[in-house]
């Protein structure tokens, strides 16, 4: 791992990835931003404006400067046109990933602090199948939060899927199969068949990174629709 930087290595070269874990500012306000934060705690803002830096610092290497980036009545944020990308926020860190729309489809990154899911909410996020595969990769590698990886492939997912599809995808319409030793997994959408074979979507492949033992640290995914 380079440094901080949890998505360097798991993003080709065609994406733009900007990430920090200190706040930035560049300087000036876009009220068209501020607009859609100015009800929110400032945790909130600090996030969302921070994370926003991040994602004009990549785009304006693919040479879009001081764009605004408003997110839309779902939440998904309005990229220039011509361009993916994706934002990813969580305690003490954000970052943001960007490409142009003629190398690859779609980008999802999700980043998740290194720490298992409440058991409450398990069987709303993973599939019989997924706690069984999370329960056999916990008795290898006891350091690392299964559970918590498998919930933020999911987010990525998502993140890459709901633009092209413009469709919700429930956390057990999809299943992750996780490769411990490459650092990859595989998403299947199995529901949403007619959606998801529409656009080339029933499968998904991503990378995932581990920092420090479980409590410590982070968890970084990410998915590219090529
Ligand atoms: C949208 C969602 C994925 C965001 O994930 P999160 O862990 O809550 O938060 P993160 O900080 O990682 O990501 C937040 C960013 O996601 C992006 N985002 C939000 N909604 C989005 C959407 N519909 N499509 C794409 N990106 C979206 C935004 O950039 C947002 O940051 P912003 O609000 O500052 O603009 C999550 O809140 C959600 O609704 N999940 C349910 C759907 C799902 O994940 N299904 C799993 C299918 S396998």
């Amino acid at each position: 791992m380079k440094g901080n930087d949890i998505f360097a290595e798991l993003l080709p070269p065609s994406v733009q990835v900007v990430q920090t874990r200190t706040e930035l500012e560049d300087g000036r306000s876009y009220w068209e931003e501020e607009r859609y934060i100015a009800e929110a705690v400032p945790e909130r803002q600090q996030e969302f404006r921070t994370v926003r830096v991040c994602a004009r610092r990549a785009l304006a290497r693919l040479g879009h400067a001081g764009v605004a980036l408003v997110p839309d009545e779902k939440r998904a944020p309005i990229w220039p046109a011509g361009v993916v990308g994706s934002m990813t926020h969580c305690a003490g860190f954000r970052a943001a990933a960007v490409a142009s729309a003629n190398d690859i489809r779609g980008v999802g990154i999700d980043a998740e602090l290194h720490a298992s899911l409440p058991a409450e909410i398990l069987d709303i996020i993973l599939l019989p199948e997924e706690q069984v595969m999370a329960a056999e990769l916990s008795a290898h590698h006891p350091g690392i939060a299964w559970d918590r990886l498998i919930f933020s492939a999911k987010e990525s997912v998502f993140k890459a899927w709901f633009p092209l599809t413009r469709q919700w995808l429930d956390f057990l319409e999809c299943r992750i199969l996780i490769d411990a030793q490459a650092h990859r997994f595989q998403a299947s959408i199995r529901a949403r068949g007619p959606v998801a074979a529409e656009h080339e979507l029933t499968a998904m492949n991503g990378r995932w990174i581990a920092e420090g033992p479980r409590g410590q640290g982070l968890l970084g995914t990410c998915v590219i629709v090529p």
